[in-house]
């Protein structure tokens, strides 16, 4: 008897072409020349060098030209969308919500159209841009007319962030289009969008929908062009906000370009995602779990499954049965709808996929292609690849290729399987194929990646998050928490212009000491729960309120912040442990600091002269109640997207947070940033304040005498600048929050955190009220503190 495969490799399949008719005449209809979308009117197209060409890829034949925007074009846009937010924040969720469900209507209506035309543009195949990228456009935008509806209730005391610039690359051109502007609309903000300079067409045929859905003039903008207009629209002052998806390259440009700028910014970028099958799992369905993961849209995907780790013993049946998986996938005409595998989508991505296979191959790496797989003459394609024998420190094994080619790899054992998987800078998404649930739930948060879709791959939806760790980026687009990246907390506007306590000028000199047998009482370092002598062996003098001296510090360097971090590394037990025991160890730590109330409101009172310390000491101990109080309400939630399934959006740690405390309300302050820190699970090393530190050196014994595990919390006391510097440069912090008043401190923290894409909470040169929970409290702290990761688990299919 025939195998399957054998049936099917002498299986003829006959041409079915989409027809290309209404695109092409659209196109016509359009002159095959763009300007920009600005204020709700097309703007003339340039001429000369200021026009680019927009190929389909499939043959290299020129489809339309588009505009290359000037900075003065950029500004316009911009004045567009300053002025049209006002009224369209002012016409209310229900308003908004009817719009954006009259474009989700229009999108449904025109989604043949739209697929055509993004299939020419991009070069994916019509299958993918027809079953996926266009249903889920819809779906974004019935979404958000949801949220919109709910706005007032949902997102009680929130206002929208302003005018959003949005920057998306070529891969989804319409689907980033819509994740980026359906919640911004939503929220109330208003848009200078840009597409990717390969794929601007799908945008421009939105521009028109946005006319018919009844979106307001200004409120939409669209301006086309290379990365300087996207450097241009990162540069303005009038943007409030910044959604970039693209590499991880230029997205650290783009956090750097925008230090101490004060907008804020989400980033979804790059990744090299592990697929991770163990020897239970279903093998046959993993096999096209991977198609779906790696060779979908050409493995042009920022989440694609481009690392595979198979279980040593089931590796060689797994691979046998991939590769004549891989002899079946059909490569040719994007718009033959019985095409698996379209064109690149420009001969510089095959240039630079070519390049990177090749050198894997002169490495010695076993590079499987399947023979019968014509590339058409024209155009720019690149055949399904396997690459077997790879290092995992080789290039392939850990740039992002972006193009069809899997890495494949061996474990023996589960933590080997985590090791391997967590073995990229990136942290973007993951599978897990295992018919054992509690093998699967016990993998997936152990994986540091935003998105892990157990025995399914690629599945999206707008309920359900989508976004990455590490240098994969931050912030999450679709769900509750999507909303969260187009809105600021009134209670921010709220703030105090400035510190209400600056910090004091330069430290003076402790005075001499002439008794030869004087204990030296100089505060030490805490360092995985022990008082550690700072490295340099050097101490500052820390003066009162009437500039007496009153005690002296440790003056804590590189060397102190390094062992701080390496002491917060080793202390993952804190992580793992129940939120109901981490919310005793802060209730505990409230009781004893209770207990030793007075001696606390007589050092604040010492150092910072305030007439009523007691107040402060209260309210730490008030504050230590809250955050315990939040560490096991903190839960995520359960979506339940249209699958068959559900998907566990679970809030976990950062990891290691490197905090930077304020002068004013010193203990208030400390315990305001540590207490959200540790409930959640992360690990902090925190810089007191400068001026006063002493209420922070004296919660030592507190923490002893509290169950708190060594290394939880770590403190490094010296100069806030050279300390906060240090934490934001090291590779192994995972977020650096700094709330010291120093805009210049902050901006720099900003600047350094770009190095390895470091989540960063800072407040600027502004002050806080630390009393207030509207100020120092609530979910946004507890947004700061966590990442969300969702787990797709599919059942009953
Ligand atoms: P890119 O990151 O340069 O482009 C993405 C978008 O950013 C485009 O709209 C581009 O015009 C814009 N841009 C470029 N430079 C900019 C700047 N300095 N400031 C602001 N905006 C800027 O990606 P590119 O060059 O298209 O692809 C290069 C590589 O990046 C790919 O081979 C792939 O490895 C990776 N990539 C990853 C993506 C992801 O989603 N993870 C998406 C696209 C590319």
């Amino acid at each position: 008897m025939p195998t399957i495969n054998e049936i099917l490799n002498t299986m003829e399949y006959g041409p079915a072409p989409e027809s290309q008719k209404e695109a092409q005449a659209w196109l016509d209809q359009k002159g095959r020349q763009f300007g920009l979308f600005i204020d709700n009117a097309w703007t003339d197209a340039a001429t000369g060098d200021a026009l680019f060409a927009s190929n389909n890829p499939a043959d290299g034949k020129e489809l339309a030209k588009l505009t290359q925007a000037t900075g003065d074009d950029v500004d316009r846009a911009v004045a567009a969308a300053r002025r049209a937010q006002p009224a369209w924040q002012g016409l209310g969720g229900h308003g908004r919500a009817k719009i954006l469900y009259s474009i989700a209507r229009l999108m449904q209506k025109h989604s043949r159209l739209f697929a055509v035309l993004e299939t020419l543009d991009n070069g994916k195949t019509i299958r993918e841009t027809r079953d996926a990228d266009l249903p889920l456009v819809a779906r974004h935008f019935y979404y958000h007319a949801g949220w919109a509806q709910l706005q007032d209730e949902e997102f009680a005391n929130h206002r929208p962030v302003g005018v959003v610039g949005q920057i998306v690359p070529w891969n989804f051109p319409l689907l980033m289009l819509a994740w980026k502007i359906a919640p911004a609309l939503a929220a109330g903000n208003t848009i200078v969008f840009k597409p990717a300079e390969f794929t601007s067409l799908t945008a421009m045929l939105f521009a028109d929908i946005c006319v018919q859905a009844g979106v307001p003039a200004g409120v939409v903008n669209i301006v086309t062009g290379d990365g300087r207009v996207g450097e241009a629209i990162v540069n303005h002052a009038g943007i409030d906000k910044l959604a970039f998806t693209g590499s991880t390259e230029v997205g650290r440009l783009i956090r750097q370009a925008t230090a101490g700028s004060g907008k804020k910014l989400s980033l979804e970028l790059g990744g090299k995602s592990p697929f991770i099958v163990f020897e239970d799992a279903d093998l046959d369905a993993a096999v096209e779990g991977l198609v779906d993961s790696i060779w979908f849209n050409q493995g042009q995907v920022c989440c694609a499954g481009s690392r595979l780790l198979i279980q040593e013993s089931v590796e060689e049946r797994f691979l046998n049965k991939l590769r004549a998986r891989m002899d079946n996938l059909r490569l040719g005409s994007p718009l033959d709808k019985s095409m698996d595998i379209g064109a690149l989508v420009d001969p510089v991505q095959r240039q630079r996929i070519h390049g990177l296979v090749e050198s894997a191959r002169s490495e010695g790496c076993t590079v499987y292609q399947p023979a019968g797989c014509d590339i058409p003459a024209d155009g720019s394609w690149f055949p399904p690849t396997l690459i077997t024998g790879a290092s995992t420190s080789a290039a392939v094994a850990q740039a992002e290729i972006f193009g069809p080619v899997l890495v494949a790899m061996s474990f023996r054992t589960p933590p080997e399987a985590v090791t391997l998987a967590n073995n990229t800078v990136y942290g973007l998404a993951s599978c897990v194929w295992t018919e054992n649930i509690s093998l699967a739930l016990d993998v997936a948060p152990q994986i540091k990646a935003g998105v892990v879709w157990i025995n399914t791959a690629n599945q999206f939806d707008a309920a359900c998050g989508f976004g990455g760790y590490r240098e994969s980026g931050y912030g999450r687009e679709g769900g509750r928490e999507g909303m969260y990246e187009y809105l600021v907390p009134v209670s921010e506007d709220a703030r105090p212009a400035a510190p209400v306590l600056a910090a004091p000028a330069k430290a003076k000199a402790a005075p001499a000491t002439t008794d030869a047998f004087a204990i030296d009482r100089t505060a030490k370092l805490y360092i995985g729960g022990k008082q550690a002598r700072p490295d340099g062996a050097y101490s500052r003098a820390i003066h009162g309120a009437d500039g007496k001296f009153i005690g002296e510090v440790g003056e804590g360097n590189r060397k102190d912040i390094r062992n701080a971090v390496e002491a917060a590394h080793k202390a993952t037990g804190w992580t793992k442990a129940t939120a109901h025991n981490r919310a005793q160890v802060l209730f505990y730590i409230a009781e004893n600091l209770a207990a030793r109330g007075e001696e606390f409101a007589a050092r604040i009172g010492a150092m910072t002269g305030a007439k009523n310390p007691e107040k402060e000491v209260q309210a730490a101990i008030e504050r230590l109640f809250y955050w315990a109080a939040w560490a096991d309400k903190y839960d995520g939630l359960a979506h339940q997207p249209p699958m068959h399934g559900i998907t566990v959006a679970l809030n976990e740690a950062i990891g290691v947070i490197g905090i930077v405390a304020p002068n004013e309300s010193p203990l208030l302050g400390f315990i305001s940033l540590v207490a959200p820190a540790i409930a959640v699970g992360n690990r902090v090393v925190v810089v007191p304040s400068e001026a006063h530190p002493l209420s922070a050196t004296d919660l030592y014994q507190v923490f002893d005498t509290s169950d708190l595990p060594g290394g939880v919390v770590n403190i490094v006391t010296g100069s806030a600048d050279e300390l906060a510097r240090t934490l934001a440069s090291h590779s192994d912090v995972d977020a650096v929050w700094r709330h010291d008043g120093s805009a210049a401190g902050c901006a720099e923290v900003e600047r350094l955190s770009a190095a390895s894409l470091k989540r960063t909470w800072t407040g600027g040169a502004k002050g806080r009220d630390w009393y207030s929970t509207a100020q120092a409290g609530g979910r946004a702290v507890l947004a700061h503190a966590s990442q969300v990761k969702n787990i797709w688990i599919p059942y009953g299919v």
